[in-house]
Formats: C-alpha cells, structure tokens, sequence
C-alpha cells in the first residue's frame, strides 16, 4: 500500500527551501525528500530494509545502506532522524534497547534505558498520606529518567562502518531546514500544546499559535546544535558542556533533579540476550532491566504443548489459551523482574521446562482463570515507545525498540536544547501495588532506587532458522509490546500467516491485572461473545502497538512490512 502524503504544490512551495536540501549528505541519489515523501506499507527488496514509524526516517536509513553502510549505520541514522521527524517518540532525551544479530551469529545487547537521578528515592513520588501522585511521576522535570539513548547510539557505533558525521547528518539537516509533517502529527501536536506551554519553561519548536495542520514544515533549530554539538564531540556532546548545562538548567527552572554528575556517568551497558527455542525457530529477545524477553519466552514456551494450529486463529479456544499464557507471565513480571543490577532476578528458572509446566497446571479450557487466584509463581503508556527493524545486504539484523514512554514523554522541551524529556520514572514502581500509566503493578522488584533502570516492557526480538537469520520484530504500546510480539510469532509460525497478516491482524492483550481482555475494535464479534460466556470480561479499546518487522525470505528477499495502524513505512533497495 502507497500513499503520497504531499503534492508538487508544496514542493514548489518550499523549493527555495529545498535549494539547501541539494547539498544535503541524505545522498547523492537525493531519494529523502523531506518536502514529498509517501507512506509505503510494504515492500519485498533484494538487499536491504527498514521499517519504521516514520517514513523519512525509514528513507534515510535504507540511504545509508546503499550508501555502503551496514544495518548499525542504518541503525544509528535512523534513530537520529526519528529524534527529530517523529517527537512523540523518536528521541535522544529518552532510553531503550538494541538487539542485534551479526551475520555471523554473534548475539548483541545494548541496554540504554534511562536512570534514577543520584537524588531519586524509594519514595519520591508519595505525598505525605502515602499516595502516589502520578502528576509527578508521569508529567514535567520529575517524571524523567537520565536518558541513555544517545549513549546506546555510541555504544551501537563499534559495530558500524561508516563516520559517524554522516550517521547524523540528515537528522541534523531534517530539523535545520524542517520537513514537513503529517495529518497525525499535526493533531497529536495540537492536542499536546497545553501540555509542552505547562511543563516546559521557555517556548519551543512544537508549539506555535495557531494550529498544525498537514503540510506545515516543522523546523527545529535547537535541536539541530544540540544534534551538531553530538556531530562535533561525540557522546560528550550530550552528556556534558554546553547540552548537559541546559538540561540541568531545565531542571533547576523546573524543581527536577537530574545533575551534571547523573549526565557524566550515564553509561550504556551489554546484555546477554535471552534466547529460547519455539518450534522450528530460535527465539532472540532482551534481558532486564527489561521485562519482554522473558514474557514472550514464558508464553511462547507455556504455548508450546498446544496444537494452537488445529484450535485456529482467533476462536475461542486459541484466544482463551493465550489469555491464560499472559495472565500467568504477567503476574510473574509484577513479582519477579527489575534490574538485574538491582535485584535478583531468578530468569532461569522463570523459563525453565519444569517451572511453566507447573504454572499452567490449573489451566481449565472453556473456563475463564482468575487474576485473584493466579498468583505469582514461586521462584527462587498514551504507549507512545517506537520500534524500528534493519536488515542489511550482508544478512545482520537489527531490532531496535526506543522510549520517551509517554506520549512526548514529561512534555518538558529542554529550554535551548530543542529535545522533550522522558517520562520513565512512571516505569517504576511509585508504591507496591499502585498502577503506573499502563496499570502495571509493581512490588520491590522494581522499586525506586539511585542510578536503577525501571522495568520495561519492550521487546525487540529476532528469530533464526536453521541458524539462519528469519525475522526482526518489534512494537510500541507499553505493558501491550510483549503480547504483540507474542502474537505476531504466533500468527506466523503457528497460523503460517504472511508477516503483513501477522502485523496487521487484531490484537488483544491481557496483563494478569487489571483482570480483563482488551480487544482492538475490528476482533471477531463471534470469539469475543464466546468469551464472554467463559466468564472474560472483555473491553474494546483503540489500536494495540505499531509492530514493524522484517522476514528474510527463502531466496533473501528481505520482506517488509509497516504496521497499517500509523505513519509507518518501509524503504529498502
Ligand atoms: N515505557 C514503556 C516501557 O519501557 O515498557
């Protein structure tokens, strides 16, 4: 599906603009034309591939691989240019996870999650009745976590071919001369703008008098000498002089707590990637401080006794298996994972054999399991995230999922540096048994502590077989990613789906509590009154996670599909 979102009309339009664009290291070909740009929903390319939540980031990525760069070049100019085209998510005030597979299976993790500042505490965000106040924890200078995303760029850099100058340069040149922006970023825009005026303290790119529309070009010329002082001296662009100064400045104006110190020692760490075997495939997928790995290896594996095939795709008997899967993953997560720096997270026996045959013993088909009942095992947001997938000509793949958290994150546009902070600190657990923003609860796991990293949900993912590279997968939607990607496996091994009928199916989602099913609008009417009459309270919601995922075909050709519920859109050669 293709569709052309800006006419020559603005081309013209902007044409004395795009005069600078001719000199623009976007290529030499000039394919990324930020002034007319369409939203291509699939594509099966020979070499290479990206599938993004924002199409010129998608473009600028596939650019530098014909440009001679490998998936981590790809990887790092596509994170930038989502910073600077897709706001509300893309960013480098914020934090999240790559998984990698090298073309010759070496296994990579890097885990940028965001931080508690030094100052944070246990409980930090309890008033003086021993409430959680999530105005604090989800809004303004408080809620924010020390971002590592540009600290995972550098440490993503290692593995790359091309000057890292080159990597960013479009995303510097996508926000000095602006690009312009789509019907659904005009309106999430306007519906943020007393948001930014309120947590923010001095005016910023996103917010203009009168309304957006489609069309308008967005410049950001903060970000554009923040992303430039990064070009210049690399990590410590951000992390200290003159970016780390307005950030801590920001947070002086607005009572936050992150210093110059939590900046200098932000570091990105390795993780061992979580690998498990479902039918014919490996599974790859991260690690805590991040819960999804270990989600989709419980259910995958919870599921594995079932011929899911013969029950079919969507009825009754399938849904009502994979709800009791999630309702039993999910209440391990509340109990058992954070940090592993932090606590002792027991993921070896969470995703042994013995361990999950024994947690669907009381598994009842046709009857519906209970939250109350369904405890733990005993062992020893708006979900604005963005996910993007990479696949280059020598066969390394690249799953990278990425966070403000919420939608724009805290809302607070750093005064002078032109980037929005995150709202992670909501990630945490403000108090055992209180809900976050995705009404996850949490118990000492996942406390508040100085210098932790909260507990994730999301799951970039990759699948082999026969050790060799199949999928890259991954999504946005907050406690909903691991469900989504557990049911975008499922539809492909187990309902032999195409990866576009995988993608683009209804989703549902069950997360141990709240003790009820959410279902997309279009799931079969047919299935959701069946389990209604098991006794599953069923409740229909908007859509579930933007998944972008990439197949690499039996003859190599990297097929590519961009979730139809947003902007998303492939690119590739
Ligand atoms: N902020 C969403 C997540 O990390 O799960």
């Amino acid at each position: 599906m293709k569709s052309t979102i800006f006419t020559g009309f603005l081309f013209c339009l902007y044409s004395s603009v795009m005069g600078q664009y001719e000199n623009m290291i976007v290529g030499p070909t000039k394919s990324v034309n930020p002034y007319q740009y369409s939203v291509v929903k699939y594509g099966t390319f020979n070499k290479a591939s990206v599938t993004s939540a924002h199409p010129l980031a998608s473009m600028v990525g596939a650019e530098i691989m014909r440009q001679g760069g490998n998936a981590f070049d790809a990887t790092i100019a596509t994170q930038f240019a989502l910073a600077v085209v897709y706001p509300g998510a893309g960013n480098i005030g914020g934090g999240g996870f790559t998984l990698a597979r090298k073309k010759d299976g070496t296994l990579i993790g890097i885990d940028y999650r965001e931080a508690a500042p030094n100052k944070a505490s246990r409980d930090m965000y309890l008033d003086a009745a021993g409430n959680a106040q999530d105005a604090l924890s989800q809004n303004g200078h408080l809620a924010s976590g020390v971002p590592g995303a540009v600290a995972g760029i550098f440490a993503t850099l290692s593995h790359a071919k091309l000057p890292f100058e080159m990597l960013i340069q479009p995303a510097i040149d996508l926000a000095r001369y602006g690009f312009v922006i789509t019907e659904r970023e005009a309106s999430s825009l306007n519906g943020t703008k007393k948001d930014f005026i309120k947590y923010s303290t001095r005016p910023s790119a996103f917010v203009k008098e009168t309304k957006w529309k489609v069309g308008d070009t967005l410049v950001q010329v903060e970000l554009a000498n923040t992303l430039t002082r990064i070009q210049k001296n690399g990590a410590k662009g951000f992390y200290e002089g003159e970016t780390a100064a307005l950030i801590v400045d920001e947070m002086k104006r607005g009572g936050g707590i992150i210093s110059l110190e939590d900046l200098k020692n932000y570091q990105a760490k390795t993780r061992t990637p979580i690998v498990f075997n479902y039918r014919d495939y490996s599974v790859i997928s991260f690690a805590p401080p991040s819960s999804g790995g270990i989600l989709i290896g419980q259910m995958l594996k919870m599921m594995e006794p079932f011929n899911v095939q013969k029950m079919g795709f969507q009825t009754p008997e399938s849904v009502q298996l994979m709800i009791e899967v999630e309702r039993r993953a999910y209440a391990d997560r509340a109990a058992h994972i954070g940090d592993p720096d932090f606590y002792n997270v027991p993921q070896n026996t969470l995703l042994s054999n013995a361990y999950i045959k024994n947690r669907m013993v009381d598994y009842k088909p046709g009857v519906a399991g209970s939250s109350e009942q369904t405890v733990a095992g005993i062992a020893p947001t708006s979900e604005e995230t963005t996910h993007f997938s990479v696949v280059d000509p020598e066969g390394n793949m690249v799953a990278v999922t990425t966070t403000l958290n919420g939608g724009y994150g805290n809302r607070t546009v750093v005064g002078g540096a032109g980037f929005i902070l995150n709202n992670e600190m909501d990630d945490f657990s403000a108090k055992p048994g209180s809900p976050n923003m995705y009404g996850a609860i949490g118990g000492e796991a996942n406390a508040i502590a100085p210098q932790k990293r909260m507990l994730s949900s999301m799951t970039p993912t990759l699948l082999t077989k026969n050790k060799k590279p199949y999928l890259t997968v991954g999504t946005p939607g907050g406690t909903t990613i691991p469900t989504s990607v557990f049911q975008t496996i499922v539809n492909l091994v187990d309902f032999n789906m195409s990866l576009e009928e995988a993608i683009n199916s209804p989703k549902f989602h069950h997360q141990w509590l709240p003790d009820d099913v959410s279902i997309e609008k279009t799931f079969n009417p047919n299935t959701k009154a069946a389990l209604e009459k098991m006794g599953y309270r069923i409740k229909e919601r908007g859509s579930i996670g933007r998944t972008e995922g990439i197949v690499i075909g039996p003859t190599g050709k990297r097929i590519t599909v961009a979730d139809k519920r947003g902007d998303d859109a492939v690119a590739g050669y």
